[in-house]
């Protein structure tokens, strides 16, 4: 395709599965979008080895190595600007971003977060998730606010909880959710197909059909 792809900075701090799955997806050749920069926190997250793989740019900006949050964001957003980036995904980042960061790409960072929000915000959403009995958990893709998790919705994929679920049981069957949401909202997002509308956002029927495609396989139509 000849189309301008989309810079997308993805900031990771662990294993990178989601990064995977963006990367997969920049390889295919009508995606319209390629994965600018990795930038992690954390100096042997995984996701690094992913990127190298690939052959993306690969970053590691500690926050330890920082006495403030401004700082560390200041060189978080330092690497960002000369890779390029035009959009930033948070996949599995494990630092809050904060107004400051937001402004400097304003409507334009997405996150993923294991639960069908606005249930269960924030860290352990898969076990919170077993601990209230809910029937069916998921994932969500959304822009990313001030607030934690609390930003505007794009896509979101629903998964079963069953009886014998674990964390780890649980986390799996949502994971593989994530893989395929991921770079569909990603693409929905950067080809304007999803735009924001205050708390809530617009997607245009004429991209999305029936809006199947932002629903899970086995969820009713
Ligand atoms: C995913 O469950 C994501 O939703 C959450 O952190 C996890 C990251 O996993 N924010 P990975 O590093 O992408 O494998």
């Amino acid at each position: 395709m000849s189309a301008r792809r989309a810079r997308l900075g993805v900031l990771v701090s662990g294993g990178g599965s989601n990064l995977q799955a963006l990367l997969d997806a920049a390889g295919q050749a009508d995606y319209p979008a390629e994965v600018a920069c990795v930038l992690s926190n954390v100096p042997t997250a995984f996701a690094l080895e992913r990127a190298r793989k690939a052959g993306v740019r690969a970053e590691v900006v500690d926050h330890k190595g920082f006495g403030s949050k401004a700082d560390f964001e200041a060189a978080v957003l330092g690497v960002l600007a000369d890779a390029g980036v035009e959009w930033v995904c948070l996949a599995g980042f494990m630092r809050l971003v904060s107004a400051d960061f937001l402004k400097r790409f304003p409507g334009r960072v997405l996150n993923i977060h294991p639960s069908l929000l606005p249930a269960f915000p924030g860290l352990h959403a898969q076990k919170q998730a077993l601990e209230r009995g809910v029937k069916v958990a998921g994932c969500t893709v959304h822009y990313v606010d001030a607030g934690t998790d609390t930003g505007p919705i794009i896509a979101q994929a629903a998964v079963p909880v069953l009886p014998e679920d674990d964390e780890a049981s649980l986390s799996a069957r949502i994971l593989a959710e994530e893989h395929r949401l991921y770079p569909l909202a990603v693409r929905l997002a950067v080809t304007g197909a999803v735009t924001l509308d205050g708390t809530r956002t617009k997607v245009d029927a004429r991209v999305t059909g029936d809006g199947t495609a932002l629903r899970s396989p086995g969820a009713p139509r």
